[in-house]
């Protein structure tokens, strides 16, 4: 089997996006600072065209986790593999995301972040499959909402693959 990627956002459509809620991130915390974290590793790209266009001061810190599951189902049964390295207490946290999929991993992660008392506490992805939720999750921003389908590009992989596309793209199989 070869991988075909096909465009569903273009770099310009993702940036443009970015942009947007980067103004809005901007405006709501306008007179105070926000304390991203990045959630490695499909997050790293997002995070950092997000950071670069948000206008509020903005500190940065790195949480890595792994969901057990059986390949492309998440169990919500989540392993911390990095913590942050500082406190969040008193902090206006946004949790920066690639993708909401199931909701199980960051559901998780909300709870357990909500127990070290930040100021606020907030999340924001890129990139949303509603149709695949089976937790209540409240997302405070998103950039696209897109169908059920397997994307990768822009932070997301295809087994550790294509992380580096600069677009979002649907990973198709075709015969050789
Ligand atoms: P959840 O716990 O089911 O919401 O799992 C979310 C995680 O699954 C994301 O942070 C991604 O790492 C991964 N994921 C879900 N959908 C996709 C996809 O279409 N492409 C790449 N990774 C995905
Ligand atoms: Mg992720």
């Amino acid at each position: 089997m070869k991988e075909k990627i096909r465009i569903l956002l273009t770099e310009q459509e993702v940036n443009e996006q970015i942009a947007k809620m980067a103004a809005r991130i901007s405006e709501d915390l306008a007179g105070e600072s926000v304390h991203l974290i990045c959630v490695l590793k499909g997050s790293i790209f997002f995070t950092c065209e997000l950071a670069k266009r948000i206008t509020v001061p903005v500190t940065l810190d790195f949480m890595s986790v792994s969901s057990y599951g059986d390949g492309t189902e998440s169990s919500g049964v989540v392993r911390i593999n990095k913590d942050l390295d500082e406190s969040i207490a008193g902090k206006n946290v946004l949790v920066v995301e690639d993708i909401v999929d199931s909701g199980r991993t960051l559901s998780y992660l909300m709870e357990n972040l909500g127990a070290r008392d930040p100021k606020s506490l907030r999340l924001c992805t890129l990139l949303d499959k509603p149709d695949r939720r089976v937790t209540n999750i409240k997302v405070d921003y998103t950039g696209f909402e897109i169908p059920d389908e397997f994307v990768v590009g822009y932070g997301l992989d295809y087994a550790q693959k294509y992380r580096n596309l600069p677009f979002v793209g649907v990973v198709e199989f075709i015969e050789e």
